[in-house]
């Protein structure tokens, strides 16, 4: 048989061939690194279901810091377990709340040379559990739920925040949180809005880590997207950006690169994508039966999640894979 004329096989001979035709590149400087801090531990706890990760203690949070800072990880997004809960999740604007003092501590170790970017949300601080306040009937009260939003936008500024991260899905949480932001005089404070967060049975392990369950079997498929929906999301980011977003995110990763892909070519502010607990530990969990490569995997599905249109992503496997990457 005459050989082809074309044959793609010439650029793949080589590794140096291959890195100089590369479409994408992922590098340490686009991963964001999920932390967890507890105002009751003293030392570290193991979270079973996301191995290698830990709910930290005050000591053992900067000395993650400054491990992920020595490995060339600059961003962290940080989730508190507060002592104490109740209905309107007061610890999370309480300025001697665990995620304040956790910020304030962070900032004072390492000044700018890391990026924090608190996960804004009242899931880890409610007793029902719920990421709003309640209404009479047990419903999340949207409105209401951004006045609580505003509070805690403006303790996380007070304590040090670059950005502050809404996850709740509140309509309108983007615009309520600028105007408090501006009004207190935190204008240099930008927002990573979780502007298209899907109702997701991945996020199974982050609420092992969280410690947060939803009182009588309730769910979040009242404010978190229906897998089912594409164009919805677009507008979602839109909305979003609309309102003042200075990145507007994707979550989960994988299981919407579509969604991923039409929000990068729609908006003009930086993307993020998360990927999630459950994505990390499937990849573990197949990598400690010896069934995949969990190092090959995990690299995979992230430089797939940048190939999408991710400018950036949060992962549990930050710290593990910086030293396979570039700067
Ligand atoms: C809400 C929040 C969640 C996650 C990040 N922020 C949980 C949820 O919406 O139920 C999930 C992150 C993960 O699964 O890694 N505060």
């Amino acid at each position: 048989m005459e050989s082809p004329l074309i044959r793609p096989r010439r650029l793949r001979r080589t590794p140096a061939l291959r890195r100089l035709v590369a479409e994408t590149t992922l590098l340490r400087r686009d991963l964001i690194a999920p932390l967890f801090v507890s105002e009751t531990l003293t030392s570290p706890a193991k979270i079973s279901s996301l191995p290698g990760q830990f709910q930290h203690s005050l000591d053992s949070l900067v000395a993650a810091v400054d491990d992920l800072l020595g490995a060339g990880v600059t961003a962290i997004t940080l989730f508190g377990l507060p002592a104490m809960k109740d209905a309107h999740g007061s610890q999370a604007s309480d300025e001697q709340g665990i995620l304040q003092v956790a910020l304030r501590r962070l900032r004072s170790e390492f000044g700018d040379e890391v990026v924090l970017m608190p996960d804004l949300c009242l899931d880890e601080f409610t007793d029902h559990g719920h990421c709003g306040v309640l209404d009479g009937r047990g419903d999340v009260d949207n409105d209401a739920t951004l006045l609580r939003y505003q509070e805690i936008a403006v303790a996380q500024a007070q304590a040090g925040a670059d950005l502050v991260a809404p996850s709740g899905m509140m309509d309108g949480q983007v615009g309520a949180i600028r105007d408090a932001l501006d009004g207190a005089g935190f204008s240099h404070v930008g927002i990573l809005a979780y502007a298209v967060k899907y109702h997701s049975g991945l996020f199974g392990p982050f609420r092992e880590a969280v410690d947060v369950s939803i009182v009588g079997g309730g769910n979040r498929s009242t404010y978190q997207q229906d897998p089912a929906n594409r164009r919805e999301s677009l507008r979602e980011a839109l909305l979003d950006v609309e309102q003042g977003a200075d990145i507007v995110m994707v979550k989960p990763a994988l299981t919407y690169l579509d969604v991923i892909s039409d929000v990068a070519s729609a908006v003009d502010v930086p993307v993020a994508a998360y990927h999630v607990s459950g994505e990390y530990a499937m990849v573990k969990a197949a990598a400690e039966r010896g069934w995949i490569d969990g190092d090959a995997v995990a690299l995979e599905q992230l430089t797939a999640v940048k190939r999408a249109g991710a400018d950036m992503i949060l992962t549990y496997f930050a710290r593990e894979i910086a030293g396979k990457l570039d700067g």
